[in-house]
């Protein structure tokens, strides 16, 4: 099925090709870029006119002279602008158009067949055993969940991967200090805090120092006692206690994420660890070896001359260490020849911070190197997150935030938002809808932070903002969408028969192209990798049915058919912004 929009597109280019005058290869509609034109489409003349030797304001009027539309198709006309040709929506037709295609696709509204038979990888969140997840993690879930998303719904295969981090030698430190202390009792993310604590009094009665020492740096590489260093030696051959406790630390781990993760709307098709890919690393490093990209140095394997895909040389980086162990990016490289040998993916797309850009663009240009995939590559980095204060949040100066933590405390308050709402009398609900509410609000102010703007920027936690019921936030979304419920719910019911051409008023149109666009939004912000192209046609969206609303009374209007019109747009509107809300996995309740 083909939406309005492309329908409009097509009976230009039809009728423009009946002219004799153009060929369709050389047509290319856009909509007008400069804000004083009120065109719905424009096509710039200039390349057909050069190829023909006239001049592109001439073609211009020649195009329009010969030019002959349906009469009831969804071209209204066509007007001569310069070397421009501009062309107009036929309002009438246009509205019951949009409106059906919100109808027969309702919740699919937006998605197509566009991607299908082609694979995509999305690896996100990838947090690492025996912690809790901070909010690099957080980030990651939140805008790889929305990429998924994005993905299904234009028909592609998605293989939602979480590459947790489960190898290295800290879970010797690990397993030392929990046969030390012992098992904690807690669960959920109060089970990691106190293996991270575990982990942290260990460390410094390693080290001979305590948290108050002034040279004491909780960062700092592990001081590995002999215990621990045998254990994480043990861990790495297999031995069965070793790794019995290290397979209790991942499933613990799992099991607390999973709680958020629901709570997030998060379901992973995968979850290999980087561990899975450890017998591939020998491999990895003779093929290196034998493709002469990699060179032996005093016994270490180091990568020296490599460019990655823009042609710029990359710093030096080692495969293999002197004593033998292996890095990160020999772990990487191993998955991506995994990946491709299993799935053989068109697309893999990496959610993980900016410090760790080098770190791809080494893991990719080795991985073409050594002919490991020919699928593309992509690694979408994302900005830090800052408190309220403008301190980027560390664990070292002890201001982060966690997700169960950052969850609950976005839960609390919404609900106080929200039960001050109904102690004004703007609302009436029961407390279990109070709590349902509160949750999809809450959760939805946090994902919508991460989302509205360009990944690459840096965000900040400002609750206010946040969660404020006006302006460009999740409740103001939500709010939208509920109005347009209660409307429906004050009208009764939607009359099945309506006439769609009534609807020709300005706001009623200026909506109507609003929701006759998300099928292009969904294209652009995959083709981008841009949650906040959704995001930004949500809250244009949500202002325009604003705009509607205030010139348009829809329960009292002139007639009752304008008034069965009218609940068809809103019912519409609902729909168009349910169906992005959950494209970023934003729940929308039908009352606030
Ligand atoms: N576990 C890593 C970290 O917390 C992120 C892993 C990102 N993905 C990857 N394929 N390297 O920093």
């Amino acid at each position: 099925m083909t939406y309005t929009f492309q329908r409009f597109e097509a009976e230009i280019t039809d009728a423009l090709v009946a002219t004799g005058l153009i060929a369709a290869e050389e047509i290319e509609l856009a909509a007008p870029k400069a804000t004083n034109v009120v065109a719905d489409l424009a096509l710039p003349c200039f390349r057909a006119a050069k190829a023909r030797g006239t001049n592109p304001a001439q073609l211009a009027q020649d195009l329009v002279a010969a030019w002959q539309a349906p009469a009831d198709g969804l071209v209204e006309r066509a007007e001569v602008s310069g070397p421009y040709v501009n062309f107009f929506l036929n309002k009438a037709a246009f509205a019951p158009a949009v409106l059906r295609d919100v109808a027969e696709r309702a919740s699919g509204y937006g998605c197509s067949e566009l991607g299908s038979g082609k694979r995509v990888i999305v690896e996100y969140s990838s947090p690492n055993i025996a912690k809790r997840m901070h909010v690099g993690h957080i980030r990651s879930t939140i805008i790889g969940q929305a990429l998924a998303n994005l993905y299904a719904c234009l028909g592609y295969e998605v293989i939602r991967d979480n590459h947790l981090g489960d190898y290295g030698k800290q879970f010797g430190v690990n397993i030392a200090a929990t046969l030390h202390y012992g098992r904690p009792e807690a669960e959920g993310e109060a089970a990691l805090a106190a293996l991270e604590e575990q982990y942290k009094t260990y460390n410094q009665l390693m080290k001979g120092k305590s948290e108050d020492d002034p040279d004491y740096d909780p960062d700092a590489e592990l001081a590995m006692d002999d215990n621990a260093r045998a254990w994480s030696l043990k861990l790495e051959q297999g031995d069965p206690q070793a790794l019995e406790l290290w397979e209790w630390m991942v499933e613990l781990t799992k099991t607390a994420n999973q709680r958020n993760y629901d709570r997030l709307g998060v379901q992973f098709d995968v979850q290999h660890g980087e561990s899975f890919y450890k017998d591939m690393l020998g491999q990895i490093i003779s093929d290196a070896g034998e493709s002469g990209v990699a060179e032996r140095d005093n016994g270490a394997v180091v990568i020296k001359e490599l460019t990655d895909a823009k042609g710029k040389k990359l710093p030096l980086f080692l495969l293999q260490r002197s004593d033998g162990g292996t890095l990160y990016i020999t772990r990487d490289v191993a998955t991506i020849k995994y990946r491709e040998d299993t799935y053989n993916p068109d697309t893999v797309i990496y959610i993980v911070g900016q410090p760790q850009e080098l770190h791809f663009r080494q893991t990719f240009a080795l991985s073409k190197a050594l002919g490991y995939t020919d699928a593309k590559l992509i690694h979408v980095a994302f900005g830090t997150v800052f408190d309220d204060q403008g301190q980027a949040l560390s664990t070292r100066k002890g201001n982060m935030v966690y997700l169960e933590i950052l969850l609950d405390d976005a839960h609390i308050r919404a609900k106080a938002l929200i039960e001050q709402k109904v102690v004004e009398g703007k609302t009436t609900l029961t407390p279990a809808q109070i709590a349902e509410i509160a949750e999809m609000v809450g959760v939805g102010a946090v994902i919508y932070n991460d989302l509205y703007q360009d990944t690459k920027r840096n965000i900040t936690l400002d609750w206010e903002r946040m969660l404020a019921f006006e302006g460009n936030s999740a409740p103001y979304l939500q709010y939208m969408h509920a109005r347009c419920c209660s409307i429906i719910r004050e009208a009764g019911a939607v009359p099945a028969e309506y006439d769609g051409t009534l609807l020709t008023h300005e706001a009623e149109t200026g909506l109507l192209k609003e929701i006759a666009r998300l099928p292009q939004i969904v294209r652009e912000a995959a083709e981008r990798f841009a949650p906040f192209v959704v995001a930004d046609w949500l809250y244009a969206t949500a202002r325009a049915f604003s705009a509607f609303y205030d010139a348009c009374s829809v329960l009292k209007a002139a007639s009752p058919e304008l008034r069965a019109a009218r609940l068809h747009l809103v019912e519409a509107t609902a729909q168009a912004l349910r169906n992005g809300l959950m494209l970023l996995s934003i729940r929308a309740p039908e009352r606030m």
